[in-house]
């Protein structure tokens, strides 16, 4: 479906955003394997998210979706074999944390996604699994489909080579399953919500650093969890309500976990107006609203430790970033090209057919902030945040833009075009 927008001359108003799809994505597999009955509140009700719901399903556990709120009747540790293959869909998230279960099941597990998910490396989720004890094959050794056939796991120390959530947490819940301790060190602090949600649901976890110490023995009780919203999918409206001009915009109950909020760092180094209020913490996690206002951008260098910290919202930044004053240099970045698309590709193609003078360089991008977009006709690469920045951009640009296959933000936000217009 192709989706058209035009210019928009300021932003004003109150809004939320659908619930976090990682806390989401979570609540939903850890209440799986815990016992008793687990309440989720404001579950995102979206494409990837119920893939994992679906699953789970499969693998034996009662769910009950009514609205936003979810009900799972946990089944302990221990799931029932799937007579079907498990179909993750668009879902990294889902595919890389559910092999963590499945690594610790005595019987063998089909996964398998569409074509973005098969073309995205499972290898790094492999490596450690297999030295816990999982036997794991995979098209090529790294690629979906993949046959996962778990069983008695053994506690492992593992330097992770990338800073990456999706991989430490598949190997914290396989650590559930494992005797002996499991010890993880990541090179860079990436988002740690398993790490507090598997501690709210009793798990012994202690944290020392980008060091993470995961006790055998533990069991998981049911919880009830509130979702807060995402701040990924609020950073688009951060990003546009700083560049169009008298624009006031809050956005409440948000989720502003440090290990989450790069964007908003990054947004006031570059002279951004954002300012967070009513910070209180729900479930281990930290909540604010977010107050954003018209401001002057000035361009910055991005990289380091920061990286994984705003890992979703960089495509975002670029269109900040052709309104900045000055050069943007995105670099340490290159988990970009493994992402529902490559981004850098993405991001530096489409921009680039609205004029903006964008660079692709091995790790990252360099955009010069010329103040300036055109309307185009432009390809979402079936990649939800590639599709929601692009809209940004074409709020900003001259004339109208078009994109090509822009209903694939059902992925994380299906009210993301209805939210804008309401604004
Ligand atoms: C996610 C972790 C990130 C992020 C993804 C969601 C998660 O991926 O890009 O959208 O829920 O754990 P990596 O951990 O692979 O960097």
């Amino acid at each position: 479906m192709d989706v058209e927008v035009k210019k928009k001359n300021s932003l004003k108003g109150v809004i939320s955003v659908p619930g976090d799809k990682s806390i989401s994505h979570r609540a939903v597999m850890i209440g799986s394997i815990a016992e008793g009955l687990t309440e989720v509140e404001n579950f995102l009700v979206a494409k990837d998210t119920l893939s994992t719901v679906e699953c789970m399903r499969k693998l034996g556990v009662d769910i009950k979706l009514e609205g936003n709120r979810v009900k799972v009747y946990g089944k302990g540790l221990y799931l029932s074999k799937s007579s079907e293959v498990l179909d993750v869909g668009n879902s990294g998230t889902t595919i890389r944390l559910l092999m963590g279960i499945l690594a610790g099941q005595e019987f063998e597990t089909i996964l398998t996604g569409d074509d973005s998910i098969k073309r995205r490396p499972m290898g790094r989720v492999i490596v450690p699994l297999t030295l816990m004890g999982a036997k794991i094959e995979a098209r090529e050794g790294n690629f979906a489909p993949v046959k996962i056939r778990g069983g008695k796991l053994r506690g492992i120390e593992y330097k992770m080579p990338i800073a990456s959530a999706q991989v430490k947490s598949s190997i914290m819940l396989a650590s559930l399953y494992a005797e002996g301790m499991t010890v993880i060190e990541e090179p860079a602090l990436s988002r740690n919500h398993t790490e507090l949600m598997l501690q709210t649901f009793g798990a012994r976890i202690e944290i020392d650093g980008k060091k993470i110490f995961c006790y055998p023995g533990s069991k998981l009780k049911g919880q009830k969890i509130i979702v807060p919203g995402d701040i990924s999918s609020a950073a688009y409206f951060i990003v546009a309500a700083n560049l169009l001009p008298n624009s006031e915009v809050v956005i409440k109950d948000v989720n502003v976990n440090p290990t989450r909020t790069g964007i908003i760092d990054v947004l006031k180094d570059m002279g951004g107006n954002v300012e967070l209020i009513n910070e209180r913490y729900v479930n281990n996690e930290k909540i604010a609203d977010i107050v954003v206002k018209s401001s002057k951008l000035k361009g910055i260098e991005i990289g380091g430790d920061l990286i994984p910290k705003l890992i979703d919202e960089i495509p975002v930044i670029a269109v900040a970033a052709v309104f900045a004053e000055g050069t943007t240099v995105i670099k340490n970045a290159e988990e970009l090209k493994i992402k529902e698309s490559n981004r850098i590709k993405s991001m530096t193609s489409e921009l680039g057919k609205m004029g903006a003078k964008i660079f692709e360089t091995e790790d990252g991008m360099i955009i010069e902030g010329t103040g300036f977009l055109r309307g185009a006709e432009v390809e979402s690469y079936n990649d939800h945040r590639v599709a929601m920045s692009l809209w940004i951009a074409g709020l900003l640009a001259e004339g109208r833009t078009i994109i090509k296959k822009g209903e694939c933000v059902d992925v994380s936000y299906p009210d993301f075009y209805k939210t804008f217009d309401m604004l």
